[in-house]
This record gives C-alpha cells, sequence and structure tokens, in this order.
C-alpha cells in the first residue's frame, strides 16, 4: 500500500518522459502529425464559432476546448530528442532551441487552458478572445520550428 502510493507519487510528479512514451521514434512522428491533425480539426470547428460563423454554443465550444486542451498537453511531450526523421517537418532548432521551444509549448498550453476556462465561462465574447490568444500560439511556433 505503501509503495504502491509512493509509486504513485512518483509517476504524478514525473514531467511526461517522451522517451519513455514511445518504443520508436518514428513512432513519436506518426503520433504528432496523427494529434496535430486532430488538435487542428477541433481547432477549426472552435474558430468558426470564435468567428461567428457557426452560432455559439457552450456545450460545443466546450467539447472542443477540452480536448484542444489535452491534445495540446500531450503534443508537446512528442518530441523526443532524434525523433527528427522523415516524414517529419520540424526543424532542427525544436531540439537546438529546445528551451525556446519549451517557452513556445508553455505559452500554447496555457492559452489552451484558458480556451476551456471561456468556454465554460459560457461567454462568447471571452471565447472569441482566447481563441485569437491561441491562433497566435500555433502560428508563432510554426514559424520558427516547422518546416513548410
Ligand atoms: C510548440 C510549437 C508548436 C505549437 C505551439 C503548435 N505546433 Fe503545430 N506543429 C509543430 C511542429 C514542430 C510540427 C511538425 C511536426 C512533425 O511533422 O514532426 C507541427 C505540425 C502541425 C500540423 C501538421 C500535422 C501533419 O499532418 O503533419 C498541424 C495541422 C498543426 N501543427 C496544427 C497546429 C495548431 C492548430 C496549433 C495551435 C492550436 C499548433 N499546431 C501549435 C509545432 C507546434
Amino acid at each position: 500500500m505503501r509503495c504502491a502510493s509512493l509509486l504513485m507519487t512518483v509517476l504524478l510528479a514525473l514531467p511526461l518522459s517522451a522517451q519513455a512514451q514511445f518504443a520508436r521514434l518514428n513512432d513519436a512522428v506518426k503520433y504528432r502529425q496523427a494529434g496535430f491533425h486532430v488538435l487542428s480539426t477541433h481547432v477549426q470547428r472552435a474558430g468558426a464559432m470564435a468567428k461567428g460563423e457557426v452560432a455559439f454554443d457552450r456545450a460545443a465550444a466546450e467539447a472542443n476546448a477540452v480536448l484542444i486542451e489535452l491534445l495540446s498537453r500531450q503534443l508537446a511531450g512528442a518530441f523526443p530528442p532524434g525523433s527528427d526523421m522523415a516524414p517529419s517537418k520540424a526543424k532542427p532548432e525544436v531540439w537546438q532551441d529546445a528551451a525556446q521551444f519549451k517557452t513556445h509549448s508553455d505559452q500554447w498550453q496555457g492559452t489552451a487552458a484558458k480556451l476551456s476556462g471561456a468556454a465554460r465561462s459560457g461567454d462568447a465574447n471571452a471565447f472569441k478572445t482566447a481563441f485569437n490568444a491561441l491562433a497566435q500560439t500555433c502560428k508563432a511556433c510554426h514559424d520558427g520550428y516547422r518546416n513548410r
């Protein structure tokens, strides 16, 4: 019992270790490309609401935002060193400027968390503001760390 709870404490305290999470490095590439694809589907749905193309609906906004928040967290941990092989479009700077890349990741996760907070509040204007802040973080990171 004691051992089990100690183990839980250790597991919860550990940052998500990308190396340990993928059996092979190219699994990380597949995971993040698929994950980013799903993420962007939900970002587009949230964006349609933020832009007023679709009427704001609290439940739908929240469903999209929660997934965006969860995926952002998982994807930030899907860049183990050495996983720059084809067909990855990640630039070498992801690993060379790891500290700066982490700053982008942290900002992204912060804005994703605010988006789900705004969705839960049911305030369409707050949702729009939070969405624009999130979209900025996608672009800022892609400009420096993703090949076209
Ligand atoms: C911290 C940096 C970073 C942030 C923030 C970020 N991305 Fe990316 N994104 C990348 C990198 C690097 C790749 C290339 C991954 C690869 O091919 O290995 C990528 C790839 C993608 C892809 C292409 C996936 C494919 O099919 O190959 C899409 C779509 C995408 N991102 C959408 C988004 C959206 C939407 C957001 C914001 C909600 C976002 N990204 C935020 C770094 C980031």
